[in-house]
């Protein structure tokens, strides 16, 4: 590799890799914010108590229906809990959201949940005459619950900017349109999509104590006891009562203390349509990946100290968000001693020829990029169980991240060795971090299931 090019990618060495200390430096900050965000005053982790308040016992039955509003796709789920334990059938589709719906408006937004239950239900049950299904909603923002079927959106996360949604409560105006399609569905629980992985997971493995995505953005969920969460002290619930919380942990570090943010951060939350919000998650989240790694090269080919992609036309290269996470599971997938795969892809999806150093450099910035967002997410999962005095547990994570990326799964589980300085007699890992259950499926339906039932016992 030439020498300019070689400094270039130590440089980029030096930004982008976070050693062992600044790991547990970070978790113990982290450690205190989830403290403050449970307390009156509050801090920059929001920690919104979810009014899930207990873990499924197995027997849950019922017809359900869900739905998951995820970035790409909205997902309608029927979901049937039979009387046997643990088990579950599941019928599903899949709309696509069109792009301008994540900028449009809150009436197209409902309108489009609306007909898209209005088609599931005519395709399950054509001319049945059917009773009023409990459904589980998940949306995955951050929404201020006083009850579990209700939800302020507090602000857009993931680069969504729907407007006139933002500080209102997302359940009436969603009622509203399936009133006006006479859908016989009674939205019964607003489940955020960790809550619901954290309860999947719970469903099938008794160990789980946090939900986690790491997907296009990244949160987590936990059960917290009501004594610890100061903010709900007026309420005077029994202190012994779990309570799930969802952390919102995007948001950590907003106040901007100790993240080890690079110059290609601070575009990224700048160009973005919150500024100043989401801090830790626009390093982490899939959302973000990629672009981190088009900014890079961008800025590498117009640094004259490197001259990347010399005299060649970058044109694709400048479309934002043109890159996403799956291009860098891809690069990082490529095992040819010539790196072929990276190089098809520079030709065919950017137009650009690159030389075999470029090509190592794009190879290794791919591999900073994603560690950093591995290492940086076992912060959250270390300091949820620092916090609540954990020495094992399993975890239940899901999102395109975890499952997709490669090497994500491992990076992850050698940070939180690190972190916790597990040693060689600590096998298996005290905490695993493990696929989820089908969190807004099972989850949702789960969670509704659940909250049913503190209805029939008159627990609200
Ligand atoms: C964003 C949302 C959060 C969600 C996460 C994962 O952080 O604000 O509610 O859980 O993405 O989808």
């Amino acid at each position: 590799m030439p020498h300019e090019l070689r400094a270039q990618l130590e440089r980029l060495e030096e930004l982008f890799t976070v050693p062992t200390d600044l790991l547990k430096r970070i978790t113990a900050h982290f450690q205190s914010e989830l403290t403050k965000g449970l307390s009156v005053e509050g801090g920059s982790i929001p920690m919104v108590p979810s009014w899930c308040m207990s873990f499924p016992t197995g027997h849950e039955t019922g017809v359900f229906l869900a739905i998951d509003m995820g970035g790409t796709n909205l997902r309608v789920c029927e979901i049937t809990l039979p009387e046997a334990k643990g088990e579950f059938e599941i019928v599903q589709s899949k709309y696509r959201m069109p792009e301008e719906l994540k900028t449009g408006t809150g009436e197209e937004l409902w309108a489009y949940i609306g007909d898209c239950l209005k088609s599931f239900i005519e395709e399950q049950h054509p001319g049945e005459m059917l009773e009023k299904l409990p459904l589980g909603f998940t949306f995955s923002y951050p929404a201020t619950q006083e009850y579990i079927n209700h939800g302020v959106l507090q602000r857009w996360t993931k680069g969504f900017d729907i407007k006139g949604v933002e500080g209102t409560d997302v359940i009436p105006p969603f009622e509203a349109a399936l009133e006006e399609r006479g859908l016989p569905i009674k939205p019964t629980a607003l489940i955020n999509d960790t809550v619901g992985t954290l309860i999947a997971s719970a469903y099938t493995n008794d160990q789980v104590r946090i939900g986690c995505i790491f997907g296009t953005g990244c949160n987590a969920a936990y059960m917290e006891r009501c004594g610890s969460i100061p903010k709900l002290a007026h309420l005077n619930l029994d202190p012994d009562l779990p309570m799930a919380i969802n952390c919102e942990w995007g948001a950590f570090d907003n106040e901007r203390v100790i993240l080890p943010r690079t110059p290609y951060d601070v575009i990224i939350d700048k160009d973005s349509p919150r500024p100043g919000q989401q801090t830790f998650e626009k390093m982490v989240a899939g959302l973000y990946l990629g672009e981190l790694f088009r900014l890079v090269l961008l800025d590498l080919h117009e640094n004259p100290d490197a001259e990347l992609f010399k005299g060649q036309d970058v044109g694709r290269l400048r479309k934002a968000y043109s890159l996403d996470s799956s291009v860098i599971s891809a690069i990082e997938e490529d095992t040819t001693d010539d790196l072929a795969e990276v190089a098809a892809f520079f030709t065919t999806t950017l137009n650009l020829t690159a030389s075999p150093a470029e090509l190592e450099l794009a190879r290794r910035l791919a591999e900073l990029i994603s560690t950093r967002s591995a290492r940086l997410s076992a912060c959250g999962v270390a300091a949820i169980c620092n916090k609540m005095e954990w020495k094992t547990c399993a975890v239940g994570a899901d999102g395109s991240l975890f499952g997709m990326h490669p090497y994500f799964r491992t990076r992850l589980a050698q940070a939180l060795r690190e972190i916790f300085g597990w040693g060689v007699g600590d096998v298996p890992d005290p905490v695993m971090v493990r696929a989820a259950e089908d969190g807004s499926g099972v989850g949702a339906a789960l969670i509704a299931a659940l909250t049913l039932k503190r209805v029939e016992e008159g627990i609200t």
